[in-house]
C-alpha cells in the first residue's frame, strides 16, 4: 500500500483473514474463536479502504473496547503519524488520510452517534456484544451504507442463539451476506500449546464457544439462570425489622466505584441498591459510601481494596459503625467469591435488581486460561468492566450481623402490637 511519501506496511494476512478479505461479498459476517486475527483483519480493511479515500467506522460495543481498536490503528499507523502524513484527532478518535479518507472509532453504547450517512465501510466488533446488536446494524449501519453501496464486516466471538447466529443462517439463501467460521487454531500467530491449555483446563462448553466459535444453546458465560434473579425489588430505605450489609468495588483509576446493598433478612435476600459512583473524589465516595451505609443501617462491608491505594477502605473503616472487611483479590479469593455467588443464583437464593448494564456485566464474564498457562482466571471480556458483579459478590460474603433476640413479656407483645 503506499502513500504520497511512502510505504505503508501493514502485516499479511493469514489464510483465513485473506479469504475473507478478498470475498466479493458486500456484508462479510465472521464468527470466530478468541485470537483468531479478527480485529486485525478489521484494522486492515479499514486502512485499504481510508487510504483509497473511503470513509469507514470501527464501531466497538463499549468506549474501552473501542479505544483498544484506536490504540491499534495508532501502532499500526505508526510511521505515517510520526511523519505527519496520516494525521489524528484523538477528541473524535479519527485517522485522516492524505486523499481525505478516513477512519473513526465508535462505541455503540451511545445509540445516537451511530446515526450516520455516506459510509463506504462498517466494521461491527464483538456484533454479539452490542447491546440491541441487531437493531444497531439494520436501522442506525446499514442504511448509512445506502448511499454509497458500501461494504461492512460483522465480526465477533459467538454468544448464544442470537442475532449473529440469524444472520450467520441469512448468508445461506442472501446473496449479499457471506459467513464464515473458524476456530482459534486456525491463527498460525497463536502457540498451540496455549490452545491446548484451554481446552484441558476450561469447562468443554466454554472452549467449544469461546475456541471453536460454536454457537451453543446456552452461552458459555460463567453466570447463568439470570432472567430467574433478577428480580429484586429496588428499596429507596431501610425496612423496619430488615438487616442489610453491603459490598464495595473502588475504581483503579478511571473507572467507577460500585457499591451494592444487600437485605439479607429475607428469602431469598435481595441486592436492594446498587450505587455507581463514576469520576467521583475519593473523598466524595467516602462521604457517599458512609451516608449510605446510614442510610440502610448496614451490618458489615467488604471492601474490595485491590489496587486502589489511596487507603479509601481503610478511611471507611476508621469512621464505621459496621464490621468491615478489607478484601485484597487473589486468583483463588476471586474465583471462590463468585463461585459462591454462582451457586447462589442457581439456586435462586439471591436476587438482584433487573439493570440491563448490570446484566450485561454478569454475561460477560468468562472464565479464560491465560496463553501459556494453566491457570484459570475469571474476567469480563476485553474491555468490558465487572464492578456490578464484583459489588454485589462483596456484599455476599460481608458478614451477617448478630441479632439477639429478647424474650419479651407481656406488656411488650402489646407494645408491639401498637395496643
Ligand atoms: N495476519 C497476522 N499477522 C501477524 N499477527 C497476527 C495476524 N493476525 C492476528 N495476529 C495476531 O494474533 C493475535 C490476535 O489477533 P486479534 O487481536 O486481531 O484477534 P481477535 O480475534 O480480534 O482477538 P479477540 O478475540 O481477543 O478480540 C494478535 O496478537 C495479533 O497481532
Ligand atoms: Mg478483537
Amino acid at each position: 500500500m503506499t502513500t504520497k511519501k511512502g510505504i505503508l506496511k501493514l502485516p499479511a494476512l493469514h489464510q483465513g483473514q485473506y479469504e475473507a478479505f478478498n470475498h466479493p461479498a458486500r456484508y462479510k459476517i465472521l464468527v470466530c474463536g478468541r485470537r483468531w486475527g479478527k480485529s486485525l483483519l478489521a484494522a486492515v480493511a479499514l486502512i485499504e479502504c481510508a487510504v483509497g479515500g473511503g470513509i469507514g467506522w470501527w464501531v466497538y460495543p463499549s468506549f474501552p473496547m473501542a479505544m483498544v481498536g484506536w490504540r491499534r490503528l495508532l501502532k499500526l499507523l505508526s510511521v505515517g503519524i510520526a511523519n505527519g502524513i496520516i494525521k489524528i484527532d484523538r477528541q473524535e478518535r479519527i485517522i485522516t488520510f492524505p486523499g481525505g479518507g478516513h477512519i473513526q472509532m465508535k462505541s455503540a453504547e451511545r445509540a445516537n452517534s451511530l446515526r450516520g450517512e455516506g459510509l463506504d465501510l462498517v466494521v461491527i466488533d464483538e456484533w454479539a456484544f452490542v447491546r440491541y446488536g441487531k437493531r444497531v446494524w439494520e436501522s442506525d449501519l446499514s442504511p448509512a451504507l445506502a448511499e454509497k453501496h458500501g461494504k461492512a464486516y460483522l465480526i465477533t466471538t459467538p454468544n448464544g442463539m442470537d442475532h449473529v447466529y440469524e444472520y450467520y443462517h441469512r448468508a445461506e439463501h442472501d446473496d449479499q451476506y457471506k459467513a464464515w467460521k473458524f476456530p482459534t487454531e486456525n491463527n498460525p500467530f497463536i502457540p498451540k500449546k496455549s490452545i491446548e491449555d484451554a481446552r484441558k483446563s476450561l469447562p468443554p462448553d466454554v472452549f467449544s464457544q469461546e475456541y471453536m466459535a460454536n454457537f451453543l444453546e446456552d452461552a458459555a458465560a460463567f453466570f447463568y439462570n439470570l432472567k430467574n434473579i433478577m428480580k429484586a425489588k429496588i428499596q429507596h430505605e431501610a425496612q423496619p425489622g430488615h438487616d442489610y450489609r453491603a459490598g464495595l468495588d473502588i475504581a483503579r483509576w478511571n473507572d467507577e466505584s460500585v457499591l451494592a446493598i444487600e437485605d439479607y433478612s429475607i428469602e431469598p435476600h435481595e441486592i436492594c441498591w446498587v450505587e455507581v459512583m463514576t469520576i467521583m473524589s475519593f473523598r466524595m465516595q467516602r462521604k457517599k459510601v458512609l451516608n449510605l451505609a446510614d442510610r440502610y443501617d448496614i451490618d458489615s462491608m467488604s471492601i474490595d481494596i485491590t489496587g486502589s491505594g489511596y487507603g479509601l477502605g481503610e478511611q471507611i473503616e476508621d469512621d464505621a459503625n459496621f464490621t468491615c472487611d478489607q478484601v485484597h483479590y487473589t486468583n483463588k479469593i476471586k474465583i471462590d467469591m463468585f463461585t459462591s455467588l454462582q451457586a447462589q443464583y442457581e439456586m435462586e437464593k439471591l436476587y438482584i435488581p433487573d439493570l440491563e448494564w448490570l446484566k450485561v456485566q454478569h454475561e460477560m464474564m468468562i472464565p479464560q486460561v491465560s496463553p501459556g498457562s494453566l491457570v484459570v482466571t475469571l474476567n469480563a471480556r476485553g474491555g468490558f468492566r465487572d464492578d456490578g458483579p464484583n459489588a454485589i459478590a462483596l456484599a455476599n460474603r460481608a458478614s451477617q450481623g448478630m441479632r439477639i433476640t429478647l424474650a419479651m413479656s407481656g406488656e411488650d407483645e402489646d407494645e408491639q402490637n401498637g395496643n
